[in-house]
């Protein structure tokens, strides 16, 4: 049972099937880059590129880089502002021919390492960050996440703490690891200050480069980096849109548990 799982980020749209009884990926990922110009009608056309790519017309699961409820989206930190009260649902919809569900991408990335990686099992408060254009957030109670939560714009200093920590300022300013994990290791500070949590999870796309940093990183809580890396967000979308595909939906290994089948 597949189900089409798209990553929209910053700077790449990353699509593959994702086997959703398994959570594995049954295709080799495409990419596109994101357009320059972020709108909701160059993005969605890219979004039907990569259903066509597919030849797919089944259910999709599809990640966006902002807060959205029930479909609607209702911020746009890094894509274009015209985003900011689009049904995206419909418009992809529309442009694809297929079920969609859209959710927020660290969420979408937090889901699928609790359901099948690094959080796999995990109680207690859990934190997923993704590293990346921006920092995402996605927090978990014994399994149970806590949608649209948007720390990554904590203020530090006078600044939202993704203009300070992000994967793409340590590339923008040049930063060294050991100077750009001075930054995280304050942000990560303020995040168990106000919800001593028992793990963090480190994602994004900086966490296949963990080895570089991870040790320099200082939290009371334990600290790990993703499993899944750069397929967090494909996997996490299309899990979330199983019961599109007429399975109920997937819950973590904590909640009411629906096994896993091999
Ligand atoms: C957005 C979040 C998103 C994060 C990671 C932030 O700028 O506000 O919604 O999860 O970037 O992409």
């Amino acid at each position: 049972m597949e189900v089409l799982g798209i990553d929209i980020g910053g700077s790449g749209i990353k699509g593959a099937l994702i086997n959703v009884i398994t959570g594995e990926m049954t295709t080799e990922r495409h990419r596109i880059p994101t357009p320059d110009k972020s709108t909701p009608e160059n993005v969605a056309t890219v979004v039907a590129e990569l259903a066509r790519h597919f030849e797919w017309n089944g259910p999709i699961g599809c990640t966006f880089p902002a807060v959205v409820r029930h479909g609607i989206v209702y911020t746009a930190a890094n894509v274009d502002k015209s985003w900011i009260g689009t049904d995206a649902v419909t418009l992809f919809e529309k442009s694809t021919g297929c079920p969609v569900r859209v959710l927020n991408d660290a969420d979408a990335a937090g889901l699928a390492e609790m359901i099948v990686g690094a959080g796999k099992d995990r109680q207690g408060v859990v934190i997923m960050l993704t590293f990346g254009t921006g920092i995402g957030t996605a927090i978990f109670v014994d399994g149970h996440l806590l949608p649209n939560t948007e720390f990554g714009h904590l203020p530090i200093r006078g600044k939202d703490a993704e203009h300070r920590a992000s994967a793409k300022i340590r590339d923008d300013e040049n930063l060294s690891w050991s100077q750009w994990a001075e930054r995280v290791n304050e942000y990560l500070g303020l995040m168990e200050f106000f919800f001593s949590p028992d793990l963090f999870i480190i994602g994004g796309g900086v966490s296949k480069k963990h080895h570089k940093f991870l040790h320099l990183l200082k939290t009371q809580a334990e600290i790990i980096p993703a499993q899944l890396r750069n397929e967090a967000g494909i996997i996490g979308a299309a899990l979330a849109a199983r019961d599109l595909a007429q399975l109920p939906p997937l819950v973590t290994a904590t909640e009411e548990v629906l096994p896993l089948e091999s």
